[in-house]
């Protein structure tokens, strides 16, 4: 597949409203503290390592709250200038929602945001999370990968570029072809490595760093195996 040499970017995303997701009103002020006397407290909880934010799948937002009696809870995708409200007036009780993730939500981070229903400056920010496609592989369709160190290319702009090796009979790795020292893609060199056309790093072809200036292994992509012929990365 062809590989694009330059920098890898994605267009920041126009969220459709569906169902219950609705446009807000940005709002102007938030709290740069999220504690407001001894009683009052809004805080998002950072996942937990297996929890990831997959598109088309449910994700469970949790908070830790006291003094708070309901909340509203909004997002955004990537830098959007405004947020989507999905849940107004919510109990803070539970310290959990449950959010479905659009299978074609179109962005790389998403962040969420909760506020107290009756005083909406008075809110907490999550961290940004990576949002995770699924990116399904017919191995019928790659022969390659049918052959112990075939390697194939996966780079039609629907995700972050990636690779799929087959490092010996049944077992497959997945990379990522994003360079980890400033987002560059890297280019395949045949089956020796890869290699960044912006500075010059260089990593095996198993993703180890060879030579900077990136100081970071490539990102290795999860792959499942559905069936003998199907594979699922989460790219
Ligand atoms: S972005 Fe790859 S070496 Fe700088």
């Amino acid at each position: 597949m062809k590989t694009d040499r330059r920098k890898f970017s994605k267009t920041i995303s126009k969220i459709i409203p569906i169902g219950l997701i609705t446009p807000v009103i940005p709002i102007a002020t938030s709290c740069e503290s999220n504690q407001i006397g001894p009683e009052k407290s809004l805080t998002i909880a950072p996942p937990e390592s297996h929890e990831e934010l997959v598109a088309g799948e449910a994700f469970t937002l949790k908070w830790i709250s006291s003094g708070v009696e309901n909340i509203d809870i909004a997002y955004k995708v990537d830098n959007a200038a405004s947020w989507l409200t999905i849940e107004r007036e919510y109990p803070a009780a539970p310290g959990n929602y449950t959010f479905d993730v659009f299978r074609n939500i179109n962005g790389k981070v998403l962040t969420f945001r909760i506020s107290d229903a009756i005083d909406e400056t008075f809110s907490n920010e999550g961290t940004p999370l990576k949002i995770i496609f699924k990116f399904e592989i017919n191995l019928d369709n790659y022969p390659q990968l049918k052959e112990d160190g075939g390697i194939v290319e996966f780079d039609d702009g629907s995700t972050d570029p990636f690779v799929v090796q087959n490092t010996g009979g049944d077992s497959f790795r997945s990379l990522s072809k994003v360079c980890t020292h400033q987002g560059c893609v890297i280019d395949l060199q045949g089956n020796s490595g890869f290699a960044c056309p912006c500075h010059g790093s260089q990593f095996n072809i198993d993703g180890s760093v060879t030579k900077g200036p990136a100081e970071r292994n490539l990102d290795e992509i999860r792959l499942e195996k559905v069936d003998d012929s199907t594979l699922i990365a989460y790219v």
